[in-house]
């Protein structure tokens, strides 16, 4: 399937999901969110793929934000329901059991930085810039970004950044613990299908699980988080790669899982 502004490739197990306007550094209108989510669809039904990358196409933007022009003249509901569309596409990512790495290319503002925050593993090129202007603009972070800042950088930290509306290249992102790498941008791509490579070869819904795991346990208290994990660790114990990953350890060889 073709899509307008987004890009799709395939290459054995992993996707790579391009945001493709970069007439208008990828911004985010409707038609581009519903694209995002037609390959989330795909990605999660599609059983050969393990992992899923999101990048910007061209050289400059990952994402710098939602279309500022497409949303400058809408209603208060219109409005809403944008921000509703962005953070029900957003939140995809997270409740996907195939993990998500952002291979962050260039200016990540506002939207951008949102979708980056709503993947699993941030990946960051040098020259990258990021933020959440919205406020120079007269409007809040719309795409979860008042939560998942916060909850990546600490309340302080998050709060500057959104009341300032300052950018921060990557080197502040990465002491601040919004992205997890650094690399030069001729080399992000390859770093990040490296990443993805390695989490591919463990055991597929053992990762699946940790994710849900981690995620939702960041959402409830302590006692019932754990509850999950023991629920999810017994869980594993029904599958085929448990059997076949402790059998390889004790047999000295490497597992071969095989789900899929
Ligand atoms: N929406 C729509 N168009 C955008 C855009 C955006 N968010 N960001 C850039 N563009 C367009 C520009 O209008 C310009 O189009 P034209 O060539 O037709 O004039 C083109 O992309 C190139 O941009 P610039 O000429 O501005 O490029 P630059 O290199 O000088 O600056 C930039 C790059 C710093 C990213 C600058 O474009 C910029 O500040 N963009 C806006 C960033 C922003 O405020 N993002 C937050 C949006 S609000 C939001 O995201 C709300 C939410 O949470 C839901």
């Amino acid at each position: 399937m073709t899509y307008e502004n987004v890009i799709l490739d395939k290459e054995d197990n992993l996707a790579t999901l391009y945001i493709n306007r970069p007439k208008a550094m990828n911004a985010l209108n409707r038609e581009t969110l519903l694209d995002i989510k037609a390959v989330l669809m795909d990605v999660k039904n599609d059983s050969d793929v393990k992992t899923l990358i999101i990048t910007g196409s061209g050289e400059k933007a990952f994402v710098a934000g939602a279309d500022i022009a497409y949303m400058h003249n809408l209603s208060v509901s219109e409005a809403r329901a944008f921000s509703q569309l962005g953070q029900d596409v957003f939140r995809m990512i997270e409740l996907m059991e195939k993990p998500v790495i952002a291979a962050i290319n260039g200016f990540a503002l506002g939207g951008g930085c949102e979708l980056a925050m709503a993947c699993d593993i941030r990946l960051a090129a040098e020259h990258a810039v990021f933020g959440q202007p919205e406020v120079g603009l007269g409007v809040i972070p719309g795409y979860g970004g008042t939560q998942r800042l916060a909850r990546l950088v600490g309340e302080g930290r998050a709060k500057e950044l959104i009341f300032t509306g300052d950018t921060i290249k990557t080197p502040e992102a990465y002491r601040i613990g919004l992205v997890n790498h650094v690399y030069p941008g001729s080399e992000l791509m390859d770093q990040a299908k490296k990443l993805a490579g390695k989490i591919a070869r463990q055991a597929p819904l053992a990762v699946g699980y940790s994710k849900t795991a981690v995620g939702k346990g960041l959402q409830v208290d302590i006692d019932t988080g754990i509850g999950m994990e023991s629920d999810l660790f017994g869980m594993c114990f029904a599958t085929e790669d448990q059997k076949e990953g402790m059998k390889a350890f004790m047999e000295k060889r490497k597992p071969d899982f095989k789900t899929k």
